[in-house]
Parts: structure tokens; C-alpha cells; sequence
């Protein structure tokens, strides 16, 4: 069945979206096109991404479910969509959730009618009274209550596995996320801590804060929102693309003959393409130059080694993404860094969620070697990757290393300390920052 669906956009300091083009979705036939509305284009706006530049003509993507995967991206994962099949009471499919889901999507983007009720962010004392009345015996009525009630039992369109919702205080938005029943009840501090202590290492990372809820133990984290500023007319947008959409990996999903042909070398085609590796040069396409495709190749190593040193091996590809520094020039650079959370039953052998290090075939007389991914942590592999694929200097890279390795484990605990956590939980985590690299 083909659907045409308005495509919206918040531009640079305005608080109201405008229609940049439709999307026309023709599952049938696997294919897709976007194509701007031709007022957006006599207003001279600027261009949704790099890979949709301003024209008169169809842009088209083809493979996967046929959905530019930027659009996917302001739209829910298993969380939301759970919340809308229930509300729906029927499966919704990938396409009808991208027109139905709240708009707090990550980025400036929203698919479909733009409703009042899509468009509305709850504040803090909204939510606190909705959950006390429901909670007093009245039963929710309408998605904004029963993602209330979702999220604070242990419901959005944010992306993520983990209850989350938006939340607005005194004008700024943030993301409160909540532990699910079996999850460490201690999770929005040790997140907390890793968010103060990535930003102490230098990292660029949002505020956070652990909010207590009023009357019970219950907490949850609050991360400011990177993509919204608040203005003095409202809530602005920034433009946001994961790093699963830029590797265009639900377009691609690797074959079954590369999977077999390179499985045996002990290196896959799909290793590679949702690599940091790969995640490093293609960024090139978004940076807008070689200046700041540099400077944000050599922050992503910083994230990698981050990750390496607290054991976050849950570093997949939609934990990490680019934010629209300047949507006229397109220049896009990493997010402030996100879902932090250290391993703290990692083993000496730990990998990273993504492979950081391609090794070529090697040929040393006779003998040659198969190409190799490197997930697993290690300082060497580290280093040389640094060199390889990030654009740092050999030296540089083992001063860096040895600097934030120190400062990792000298801080670590004083950031779990200052959120409120006891001793003998704190030493619970321990092990993820145990381990030498
Ligand atoms: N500070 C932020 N501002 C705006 N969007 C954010 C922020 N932090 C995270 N996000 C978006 O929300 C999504 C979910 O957040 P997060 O990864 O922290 O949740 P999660 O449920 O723990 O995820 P996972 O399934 O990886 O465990 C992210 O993938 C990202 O797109
Ligand atoms: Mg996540």
C-alpha cells in the first residue's frame, strides 16, 4: 500500500516545524522516495542531511524496509513501540509508528500530522500529579498517562530499550530514564557518575542528575536533551542521526555468502560495516571538511577508550551519533556522549560492542595472515588503531592513554561516592575498573 507522509523539520531557532517535503513509502516494491515541498525549496532552506540535498527532483532509498534511515531515527524503538501497538491494540508497523509516535524523537525531525497531542512534553509536576492520580485507583486514559504510568512502572519515541520519557522543567527538556524491575536499583546513579566522570576526562557529554520521586525509594536519571535549546519563544531542535543510520546498516544487512565467505577468517563483512572503523570514515560525508572530520575522528577514539576503560561493551551502534552543529553548512559532529554504563561483570577477555581496529591482511614471507577486527580490549590494539584509523600520533596517543587511564581509576569511585552510593555497592562495580587495559 503506498503512503505519502509530510515530512517535518524544525529549522535553526524556530519553535514551530515546517513541512520540508513528503515521504512516499511503497513497501510493496521496497522502495522509497522523499521529495521536498517546492516551498521549502523557494524559501532556500537548508538541506535535511548530506545525503539529501536540495533539488526538485525524488530522493530514493531502496533496501531494507525502504525508510531513509534519518527518519528512523525520530522514531521509537522496542519501548515506544510497544506502548503504541498496546494503545493501537493491534501490531503497528514500522512506518505507521514513525506517523503515530509522540514527537520527542531524537533530532528535528517529524513524520505525519503534527497533533497536539504528539507534540506534547509533560513537565515535572504534570507527570507527578498524573502519577499520583492514576496511582490513587483512576485508570489512565490517553498515551500521555499511560506512558506516564509506563515509565515511573517500571513509557516515548526515544530510541533505547529502557522505560524513558521527556520531561520539561522550567522550559528545558530532558530525558528521564528509569530502571526496569530486575535492574540494579542503584542504575541512575552509576549512570550519573559515568556521565560527571566522562565529562571530567574531557569528553563532551549532557548534565545529568539523579531525581529522587517523591514518597518512595524510586529514582531516576535526567539527562539534559542535546538536541532541543530553549529559546525565550519555546523549544528548538538540532538535527540528529545515529550512528546505526549513518552506517545505513538497516538498508544493508549483510548476505548470507559474505557472512559464510569471510566468517572463517575470523572477520565479517557486518563486523566491519558497523564498525567504529567504518562509523570513523564515514563520517566524512557529515563533518562538512577534512578540519572538523579530524578533530571528530580523534574524539571518537577518546569515546572508545572511555568505553574500554569502564567496560561499557553495550557501545552499539545507536549509542552513538552526530548532532547538526550548522544545518546551513552541514556540519554535523558527535553527540555529546550517552548511555554510559560500566561492566561490572566483565571478564579479563572483554570486547567492545563495535570493532575498533581493522588489521589487513598481513604477508610475512611465506606465511600470511587473514584481515582481523579487533573488538576486545586491549591497550596495544588501542594504540595502534589510534594511529591507523583516528588521526593521532603514536606518542600522543600512548600519553593520552596513559593520562585517562589514570585518571579513570583515580575518580571513579569519588563520582558514585558524591551521587549518594553505599560503599559496598560502589565496590560491586569495582571490577569494571579493576582490570588493567
Ligand atoms: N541527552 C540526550 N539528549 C537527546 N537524546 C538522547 C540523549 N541521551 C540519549 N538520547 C537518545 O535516546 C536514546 C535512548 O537513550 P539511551 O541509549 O540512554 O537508552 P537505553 O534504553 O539505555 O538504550 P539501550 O537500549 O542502548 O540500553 C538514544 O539512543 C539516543 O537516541
Ligand atoms: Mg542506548
Amino acid at each position: 500500500m503506498t503512503m505519502q507522509i509530510p515530512v517535518h523539520v524544525w529549522l535553526p531557532g524556530q519553535v514551530d516545524a515546517v513541512r520540508a517535503g513528503d515521504f512516499v513509502h511503497e513497501p510493496n516494491q521496497r522502495s522509497g522516495r522523499f521529495l521536498y515541498a517546492q516551498s521549502y525549496l523557494d524559501a532556500r532552506h537548508p538541506p535535511l542531511a548530506p545525503d539529501m540535498p536540495l533539488r526538485a527532483k525524488p530522493i530514493l532509498v531502496t533496501g531494507g524496509l525502504a525508510i531513509f534511515p534519518l527518519f528512523m531515527d525520530a522514531g521509537p524503538d522496542a519501548w515506544g513501540r510497544h506502548l503504541l501497538a498496546r494503545r493501537q491494540e493491534r501490531d503497528i508497523s514500522e512506518i505507521e509508528a514513525l506517523t503515530l509516535c509522540p514527537t520527542d524523537g531524537v533530532g528535528n525531525i517529524a513524520l505525519g500530522e503534527l497533533t497536539p497531542e504528539r507534540l506534547r512534553v509533560v513537565s515535572i509536576n504534570e507527570f507527578l500529579s498524573i502519577v499520583e492520580e492514576v496511582g490513587a485507583g483512576e485508570t489512565a486514559t490517553t498515551l500521555v498517562e499511560e506512558q506516564v504510568l509506563d515509565a515511573v512502572r517500571n513509557g516515548t519515541s526515544l530510541g533505547g530499550t529502557k522505560p524513558k520519557l521527556t520531561l520539561s522543567r522550567a522550559g528545558v527538556q530532558y530525558l528521564a530514564k528509569f530502571p526496569e524491575p530486575g535492574d540494579n536499583p542503584w542504575l541512575p546513579h552509576i549512570e550519573c557518575a559515568m556521565l560527571k566522570l566522562a565529562a571530567a576526562c574531557g569528553l563532551r557529554v549532557s548534565r545529568a542528575e539523579v531525581w529522587r520521586l517523591p514518597g518512595g525509594k524510586r529514582t531516576a536519571l535526567l539527562v539534559e536533551r542535546f538536541d532541543r535549546r530553549t529559546l525565550v519563544t519555546g523549544v528548538t531542535r538540532l538535527g540528529y542521526v545515529s550512528a546505526h543510520a549513518v552506517l545505513r546498516l538497516d538498508l544493508m544487512p549483510p548476505s548470507p555468502a559474505e557472512t559464510l565467505q569471510f566468517g572463517t577468517l575470523g572477520y565479517t563483512a557486518s563486523g566491519l560495516r558497523k564498525s567504529y572503523v567504518s562509523l570513523a570514515a564515514a563520517m566524512a560525508r557529515w563533518c562538512g571538511g577534512q578540519a572538523l572530520h579530524r578533530e571528530e575522528r580523534r574524539e571518537l577514539w577518546r569515546r572508545i577508550v572511555f568505553n574500554a576503560l569502564i567496560r561499557n561493551l553495550d557501545d552499539h551502534t545507536k549509542n552513538h551519533g552526530l548532532l547538526c552543529d550548522d544545518m546551513a553548512t552541514q556540519r554535523w559532529r558527535l553527540a555529546p556522549a550517552f548511555d554510559l554504563v560500566p561492566g561490572a561483570n566483565a571478564g579479563e577477555q572483554a570486547a567492545l560492542a563495535m570493532a575498533y581496529r581493522f588489521v589487513p591482511p598481513q604477508r610475512k614471507g611465506r606465511q600470511s595472515s587473514a584481515s582481523r577486527l579487533v573488538t576486545r580490549i586491549s591497550q596495544v590494539d588501542l594504540l595502534a588503531a589510534a594511529v591507523e584509523h583516528y588521526g593521532y600520533a603514536e606518542q600522543e596517543a600512548t600519553d593520552y592513554l596513559r593520562d585517562i587511564t589514570a585518571q579513570v581509576s583515580e575518580k571513579w569511585r569519588r563520582f558514585m561516592v558524591e551521587e549518594g552510593m553505599p560503599q559496598e555497592e560502589i565496590e560491586r562495580q569495582a571490577r569494571a575498573f579493576m582490570i588493567a587495559l
